[in-house]
């Protein structure tokens, strides 16, 4: 089998390094399949990915979670932006591949590519539901928000005032739901959050961050696939105070933190990868 990570992944070294630790075995055999199943995967596309994301900031994931980019319709409606669907050549084949310009950035499903959420069928050109982020009920939901039903910025409307018991103070409001995800096996889960913090970002951002968030960011709103890129569990903004974490967004499964009003820009490869060679 031809190497599958190149000497400057952080993720396949730290693969090496957990494999027989006894206090992750569990996650970590089930991260090494995940990632043995996705790579095995032949196919189109990969290949080195760019992508804006939160940045992490603490404990060992290994880079930043993808944004969502985000829309509101005319009543006040939260939708995920999917890029375009286009048909490419691709290795002497016609493929379809969602990817646009966004602000002047190539926004791509390729962002997603990890955790073996680029199989989920939501992610898929071909998935016939629409983009509105619906609440998600169960461990990850807050106390505040509804099980079900779409996303209204009205839901939001006491967003720099809202105060739960992590974090120092009334900064933003977080929302769990999924996105492209009616009827499907799995679920993409996605967090919401409208924030003070966020648009103070927008203001003062400029260069190629200041563009992404200007296209990928509405009235204090940003959403980000809220799947850690250690080990794929679902964190959470305002979830814990462990170490800082409180005004953040905390991965309890190793700790890792990430902040959501630090964006940065961000490289990986994307799978499946090119036939190597
Ligand atoms: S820190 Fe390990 S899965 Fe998030």
């Amino acid at each position: 089998m031809s190497d599958k990570y190149p000497e400057s992944s952080g993720r396949r070294r730290f693969v090496k390094g957990v494999v027989g630790s006894a206090g992750v075995a569990g996650i970590g055999t089930a991260g090494v399949a995940s990632i043995d199943m996705v790579t095995n995967q032949s196919g189109s596309g990969g290949g080195q990915t760019t992508y804006f994301g939160v940045e992490n900031t603490g404990g060992p994931a290994p880079r930043a979670m993808p944004m969502v980019p985000i829309e509101i319709d005319d009543e006040g409606y939260l939708r995920g932006v999917y890029p375009e669907i286009q048909e490419v050549e691709q290795q002497g084949q016609t493929v379809e591949v969602a990817r646009e310009d966004l602000g002047g950035i190539t926004y791509a499903t390729d962002w997603f590519q990890y955790c073996g959420i680029q199989d989920y069928q939501g992610l898929q050109p071909s998935y016939d539901g629409d983009n509105y982020f619906r609440y998600a009920g169960g461990a990850s939901s807050y106390d505040w928000q509804p099980s079900s039903g779409q996303v209204h910025v009205d839901d939001f409307s006491d967003y720099d005032t809202w105060e739960n018991d992590y974090g120092e103070g009334a900064i933003g409001k977080p929302a769990s739901v999924t996105w492209r995800s009616q009827d499907t096996d799995n679920s993409i889960p996605v967090q919401v959050i409208r924030s003070t913090l966020l648009e103070d970002a927008v203001a003062n951002a400029d260069g190629e961050v200041g563009d992404w968030l200007d296209a990928a960011t509405t009235d204090g709103f940003m959403a980000f696939l809220n799947k850690c890129t250690h080990y794929c569990c679902v964190p959470g903004y305002r979830t814990s105070n462990y170490e800082g974490a409180g005004d953040k967004i905390y991965c309890a499964c190793h700790q890792s933190v990430y902040d959501p009003y630090s964006i940065v820009k961000r490289s990986f490869t994307a799978y499946p990868r090119p036939e190597d060679g």
